[in-house]
């Protein structure tokens, strides 16, 4: 059952609460009332039909309609995309670096395999914030930068030139899977670590593992699936509008 527009805010968490973070993102908080999902948008300004796409594809993951998705104009998604990397760095990854030095006072656990999963954990954590921060510091401004030249009339050369000198392309081919290497880190949590006396703190790590994988997988497919492509017709209009330039 997907959420609809008439459906009470307060129901649809009930039906998923997963959902509580994504709605967030929107900038909708708790204390909802007796208010639709509809009314809630119409209050936060947010256009209805983005709303329900975006939690749709996240409530059903078979879910996922790029038609629709693809007259989305870019900006919407980058300050949908952007809200979300606030959330895995400010909030997720905190969370599980606490969770993870509960386990330094812990008996049940060897120095070694502490030692351990604390490594794997920086250098996920490193390689998450690498990939964020190319993606806040080069992707996202080149294309909120190509929307505003598309969206007016003037022709400044610097930023046409600065404009010609990327494409979305290069970050489609190198736009790397960082979902999937939290498989290795969930991995050893669960077939590695010789039997703990106590795994109720190693339970609530790979639960929020599993919670990042989730996210991370939506997040990437509107990425690669819809940024991408929406980015790829801005470009060619772009090139049709400079091509003597
Ligand atoms: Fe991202
Ligand atoms: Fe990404």
């Amino acid at each position: 059952m997907l959420i609809h527009q008439d459906m009470k805010m307060a129901e649809v968490i009930h039906l998923n609460h997963h959902l509580l973070h994504v709605i967030n993102r929107f900038g909708i908080q708790l204390g909802y009332g007796e208010k639709t999902v509809s009314q809630l948008c119409q209050a936060h300004d947010i256009p209805l039909s983005f709303f329900l796409e975006i939690v749709n594809t996240f409530h059903d993951p078979s879910y996922f309609p790029i038609e629709n998705m693809l007259q989305f104009k870019a900006s919407l998604l980058i300050n949908y995309l952007h809200q979300t990397h606030r959330y895995y760095l400010d909030f997720r990854i905190p969370e599980i670096a606490n969770y993870i030095k509960r386990l330094s006072d812990d008996k049940a656990f060897s120095e070694d395999i502490k030692g351990l999963l604390q490594h794997f954990f920086n250098q996920y954590t490193s390689e998450l914030t690498t990939h964020i921060n190319k993606e806040e510091q080069r992707v996202y401004p080149y294309v909120l930068e190509l929307e505003r030249f598309l969206s007016s009339e003037h022709s400044d050369q610097a930023l046409i030139q600065r404009l010609k000198a990327y494409s979305i392309h290069e970050y489609e081919e190198d736009h790397d899977d960082v979902e999937a290497k939290l498989f290795d880190l969930k991995n050893i949590l669960i077939k590695y670590i010789p039997e703990p006396t106590d795994s109720r703190i190693l339970n609530l790590i790979l639960h929020e593992l599993f919670e990042l994988e989730r996210d991370l997988n939506n997040h990437a497919h509107i990425e690669d699936l819809i940024l991408v492509p929406i980015v790829d017709k801005m470009e060619q209009a772009f090139h049709a509008r400079t091509v003597s330039s």
